[in-house]
């Protein structure tokens, strides 16, 4: 079948196409009906059926493959390798799950975690979908206050979490952030799970912690029987930043994903079982839910995890893991492969790379140059795909294969099947037409896999995304983009205040929140600024309450340090500004407003638009002049 004919099917008779792909799973009780829009923006998915994540990522390949590697955990940080076949891969679940059974959760309690990139984390995830357990993976760069907020959202019963992750050799503490977080935190969870990886001493609070090695000696021989989980329950929270300084949690069903993963794994990343698959992406972000975890194991695929740098101990590392596990298929970020660029060549070229078939990049927009470069560097197709972790699976891509189109640069390609893409002008809201800009959009239903809703806020769910466009709900993904006369996409970034940091989304009203909680800081302006090798770092412009202290360049530098102390200390150093920039006044709108793109795009050396409602227009021009200082 050519993709036209695939994509038209999936858009015009839903029903019978999804049906088709439920095949891809193994269904504990079939389902009675396969699209529920009744209630609508809300879709469900496979009403009735009774599936089980984790079965379908490990227990179903132990029949007929147990001893093939299922987990493969390299740790360049340790200098450990560690291999785990289905078989003991469901053995270590079983002992994770039965720990987790033994502190008191059950069926759709919340478990957080909080973790660095060890096998453990992966085990953990499973363990909850095993027994039902909704789990809420927090990436482990957040510090304290991102952590107290998610654990005040979703209320865990129990945190798992490790003393320590490690980056360039220095171990990274996690347990203090963790304490601070849940005495920051109104919601307490009744325990705290530790995995003592020997890296950093910790402190244990009685009662609350629980020691990891203790429990899982106790719980050897321990076989959990899986929680069989009707289709639209939930499988996990995923929280992603937004418009507003609090995050979202985006919420999974179990039916939808699991078929989702399963039908991606086979149509677009062309997996098969036996391979060895490797994402260099981390389990606290969306990719590495969908393409670390559930789907490569979901198609019977060896899942490599990787903790430590792209380029330590040299910039071969990832390429002497593609040759010794003979990897297939490679998923990555943009800025991943422009640090790579960076390196002598010859690294790439030691190593035999002839079992790799396709590297995927998402999560940023691909350059051309990057995209030519890494092309030719390794001679195999580069799959750029475009999605969100709303979506939990690509939403544009090359779908390689069920028809092998070429890919066209700076394009993720055509709209996958399931998603009816549109580009809508935004202030007509009438469609676009050919190489026109818009907001790109998604008529619903949304496509199985997609977020059910936001965690305890359909309402939130129901304003944020969707609009009744001609009597039809509308998603918006808030990116802008074009298409081009051949039906290729185009993103052209943000429509709204988040920005894209090496693939890392992150909330610029986040980061203005926790800036301006430094006690001389007045007022706070955070923008998106083009850069070379992230894509986008952020930069903080900031009134002070007592401008004196910014007077010499010692005492800028001084209190520009300070601020980033506190965003490291709130969020983390993922979300650190690049760059303070002390201004005295920040360009508004009469009405208050701050114009965020203005600053924007005098920072990239841009026009910055219509400035007709500027209070004062000399602001604008201070911010050019304090940007060279
Ligand atoms: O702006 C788009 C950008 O990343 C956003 C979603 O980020 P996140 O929720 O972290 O999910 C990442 C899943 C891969 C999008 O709204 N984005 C993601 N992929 C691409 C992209 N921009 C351009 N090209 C892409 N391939």
């Amino acid at each position: 079948m050519n993709f036209a004919d695939f994509y038209k099917e999936s858009i015009d008779n839903p029903q019978a196409f999804w049906a088709e792909e439920a095949k891809l799973i193994d269904w504990h009780t079939p389902f009675a009906q396969v699209l529920d829009y009744s209630n609508a923006p809300f879709a469900k998915w496979f009403i009735g059926g009774q599936t089980n994540l984790c079965y379908n990522a490990v227990d179903r390949w132990v029949a007929t493959q147990g001893d093939a590697a299922a987990l493969i955990a390299i740790s360049t940080e340790t200098n450990s390798e560690k291999v785990y076949s289905f078989r003991e891969l469901q053995t270590e679940i079983n002992r994770m799950a039965a720990i987790m059974l033994s502190l008191g959760v059950g069926k759709g309690d919340r478990v957080l975690i909080y973790m660095p990139m060890i096998a453990e984390a992966a085990i953990a995830m499973l363990a909850c979908a095993r027994i039902g357990a909704i789990h809420s993976v927090v990436f482990g760069g957040f510090a304290s206050h991102s952590l107290a907020m998610r654990i005040d959202d979703a209320q865990p019963k129990l945190i798992v979490s490790a003393d320590a992750g490690s980056r360039g050799g220095k171990a990274v503490p996690y347990k203090p952030l963790l304490d601070a977080a849940i005495d920051l935190a109104g919601a307490k969870p009744a325990h705290v799970l530790l995995i003592d990886r020997g890296l950093v001493p910790m402190t244990s609070v009685a009662g609350r912690d629980v020691d990891y090695a203790t429990l899982r000696a106790q719980h050897l021989d321990a076989q959990v029987p899986v929680t069989w989980l009707e289709s639209n329950e939930s499988s996990y929270i995923l929280y992603t930043s937004g418009t507003t300084g609090k995050p979202k949690g985006v919420q999974r069903d179990v039916g939808g994903y699991a078929v989702a993963l399963a039908s991606s794994m086979k149509h677009i990343y062309c997996g098969n079982a036996g391979e060895a698959y490797f994402s260099t992406s981390d389990i606290g972000w969306v990719v590495g839910h969908s393409y670390i975890v559930y789907g490569p194991l979901i198609a019977g695929m060896a899942t490599i995890m990787y903790e430590g740098l792209p380029i330590s101990p040299d910039a071969g590392i990832w390429w002497s893991i593609v040759e010794k596990y003979k990897v297939t298929r490679m998923f990555s970020a943009p800025t991943a492969v422009r640090v790579l660029k960076k390196q002598p060549p010859e690294f790439m070229k030691k190593y035999d790379l002839s079992s790799l078939k396709a590297l995927y990049l998402a999560g940023e927009p691909l350059d051309e140059t990057t995209s030519t470069w890494i092309s030719t560097e390794l001679g195999v197709p580069i799959i750029d795909n475009y999605w969100q972790t709303e979506t939990g699976w690509p939403i544009l891509s090359i779908v390689k294969g069920v028809e092998d189109k070429p890919t066209r640069l700076g394009s993720p390609g055509l709209p996958v099947y399931g998603y009816n893409v549109r580009i809508l002008n935004e202030s007509t809201g009438q469609d676009c037409g050919p190489n026109e800009k818009g907001v790109v959009v998604i008529e619903g239903p949304l496509p199985p896999g997609c977020m059910q809703t936001v965690y305890g806020d359909d309402k939130r769910f129901v304003s944020t995304y969707w609009t009744k466009i001609d009597g039809r709900q509308t998603y918006s993904t808030f990116d802008w983009g074009i298409r081009d006369a051949d039906g290729y996409y185009f993103i052209l970034g943000r429509t709204d205040d988040v920005i894209n940091v090496a693939g890392h989304r992150l909330g610029t009203r986040e980061i203005e929140e926790s800036i301006s909680s430094h006690a001389n800081v007045s007022e706070v302006a955070v923008v998106g600024v083009e850069d070379q090798i992230k894509g986008q770092v952020a930069v903080a412009f900031v009134v002070l309450k007592h401008a004196e202290v910014a007077a010499t360049q010692e005492g800028r530098k001084a209190q520009e340090k300070e601020i980033m102390g506190v965003v490291d200390s709130q969020l983390g150093a993922v979300a650190r500004p690049a760059r303070v920039v002390f201004v005295n006044a920040l360009p508004k709108t009469r009405s208050g407003k701050l114009l965020r793109r203005s600053i924007q795009a005098v920072c990239e050396g841009r026009d910055p638009g219509d400035l007709t409602t500027i209070e004062d227009p000399i602001s604008l021009q201070r911010i050019k002049e304090a940007l060279v200082i």
